[in-house]
């Protein structure tokens, strides 16, 4: 069997990926009792005591506002140690899988979908700290996949700690009556978490490089969010009252960072639209036949 280290064990993407692929795949858990990623130099010696076969480094601190007041303990847990960790691999011969983010592209002032060709610019610290692992890894190593997410979604499941979504978000302010906010000035991907689950094997095998995993979305936040409520079941009426625009965040400049995942979808992967998306999660969570 494949064995895989995976960083940041107990979050949310890590926890789904181990949990629809133990039974065919060795994962060598890393949490934070492991490895504290705020300490870039114990990376590499402990990563360099185990034997695997590829090293999937999903830790990190996503909280944009996080590495905003925080930079340098940011960069040290998003950059610095995420090099510590590429380098254990490269040392290993191992295969190493960042996983990134759509945020490389939140200062474009362009329309996406944007392509792994398209050069990201980026105005939030958090999405510079990936963008220089990213780079490190082209200049550096010749056996990586850097995976740039958009943002993901599911619903709960027994002991795995779900990341905030906007699926959540919306069901979380119908299901409580607390109205919430959701702007109409951004526009941006969101993927079923589970796509990484499901596909797994064929992301670990893609050929070294770049790859956008998004399904395509042409609303904006606002209008996808009382499309979610929409599918949920909710009525009209509430839906005006709990999911409201928020027309001042991002009133400055309209962000569009939506990911064009042609290239994921050439190699076998297809993430569809988010209709599509939507309707395959509220399935496996019986909301929907
Ligand atoms: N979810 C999304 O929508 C999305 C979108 C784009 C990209 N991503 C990227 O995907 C990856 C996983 O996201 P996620 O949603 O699964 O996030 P998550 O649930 O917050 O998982 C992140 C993990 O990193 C660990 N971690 C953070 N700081 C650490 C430190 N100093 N030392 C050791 N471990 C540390 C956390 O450990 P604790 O559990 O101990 O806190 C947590 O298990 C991240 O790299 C994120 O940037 C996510």
């Amino acid at each position: 069997m494949k064995r895989v280290v995976i960083t940041g064990a107990n979050g949310y993407l890590a926890s789904v990926i181990r949990l629809y692929n133990e039974d065919h795949i060795t994962f060598l858990p890393i949490t934070r009792k492991e490895i504290d990623f705020s300490k870039p130099e114990t990376v590499y010696p402990y990563l360099s005591n185990l034997e695997f076969d590829v090293l999937i480094h999903t830790a990190a601190n996503a909280v944009t506002e996080f590495c905003a007041k925080n930079p340098e303990l940011a960069h040290k847990i998003n950059t610095e140690a995420a090099i510590e960790a590429a380098k254990a691999a490269r040392d290993k011969h191992a295969r190493f899988l960042f996983i990134s983010t759509e945020q490389v592209f939140n200062g474009r002032t362009d329309q996406g979908p944007f392509t792994e060709e398209d050069e990201p610019v980026c105005v939030t610290d958090y999405g510079k700290q990936k963008i220089e692992v990213e780079q490190w890894l082209k200049a550096n190593s010749q056996d990586y996949v850097i995976l740039r997410l958009s943002s993901m979604f599911g619903m709960p499941i027994p002991h795995v700690k779900l990341s905030s979504n906007f699926l959540m978000r919306t069901w979380s302010a119908l299901r409580t009556k607390t109205p919430a906010k959701f702007t109409p000035n951004e526009q941006r991907g969101m993927t079923y978490s589970m796509t990484l689950a499901d596909h797994l094997d064929q992301i670990m095998e893609l050929p070294t490089g770049i790859y956008h995993v998004s399904s395509r979305n042409d609303r904006t936040t606002y209008d996808l969010c009382r499309y979610i409520a929409g599918e949920l079941g909710y009525r009209r009426e509430e839906i005006e009252t709990y999911i409201l625009p928020d027309p001042e965040r991002y009133a400055d400049r309209f962000r569009d960072y939506r990911l064009d995942a042609s290239k994921l979808k050439a190699h076998g992967i297809d993430c569809g639209t988010v209709e599509e998306d939507l309707a395959r999660c509220l399935k496996d969570f019986g909301w929907k036949d």
